[in-house]
């Protein structure tokens, strides 16, 4: 499959951009052609074959950009292969154990028809916007739990089931 996919990701402090970043590369590692993008950026999701979208989670909900993405382009989502990812733990728990969609992250699951999704660990560091950010840093409850290994694999697992539904 030459197919191409979209990494769409709503991100505050920039570390879920990071993980689309890579998402990207190891689906073009893997034959794909294949960009990540803000989620605010995309005029239209028609050009390509299958979609991820990514969003930071705050406050138990999915990035804005990440849900307005939904909402804007739900039809044409529906019709294509799309996977979802949150980020956000800031502990080691998304590396241990399968974290659940949040409740608006489970809605757009069933609205686009979504084959999967995934919670990523989370990053969060000296620079980052707000106060409440900037407290958690300050009390030490802030760092970088995103697990490049575990997030690559997933990549790979994509591309493994696009190949599969080309030969469908
Ligand atoms: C104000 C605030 C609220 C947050 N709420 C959550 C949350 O509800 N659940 C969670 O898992 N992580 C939460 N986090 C952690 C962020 O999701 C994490 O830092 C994430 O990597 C941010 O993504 P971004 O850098 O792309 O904006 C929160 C962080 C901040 C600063």
């Amino acid at each position: 499959m030459t197919g191409k996919v979209l990494v769409a990701y709503g991100t505050t402090n920039g570390s879920t951009a990071r993980i689309a970043e890579a998402i990207a590369d190891v689906l073009g590692k893997e034959g794909f052609t294949s960009e990540a993008l803000p989620a605010g950026s995309v005029a239209r999701v028609t050009p390509y074959d299958a979609v991820v979208i990514g969003g930071g989670l705050y406050a138990g909900r999915w990035h804005k950009d990440a849900r307005r993405f939904v909402r804007r382009h739900g039809h044409d989502l529906a019709a294509r292969p799309v996977w979802l990812f949150s980020s956000g733990p800031l502990d080691a728990s998304a590396s241990e154990r399968d974290i659940p969609p949040v409740p608006g992250v489970r809605k757009a699951m069933s609205r686009v028809d979504a084959k999967g999704h995934v919670t990523f660990g989370g990053c969060l560091e000296e620079g980052a916007k707000g106060w409440v950010a900037r407290m958690i840093v300050r009390n030490g409850k802030g760092g970088d739990f995103r697990d490049f290994a575990q997030i690559e694999e997933w990549a790979r697992r994509i591309a493994e089931e696009l190949v599969a539904g080309e030969k469908g």
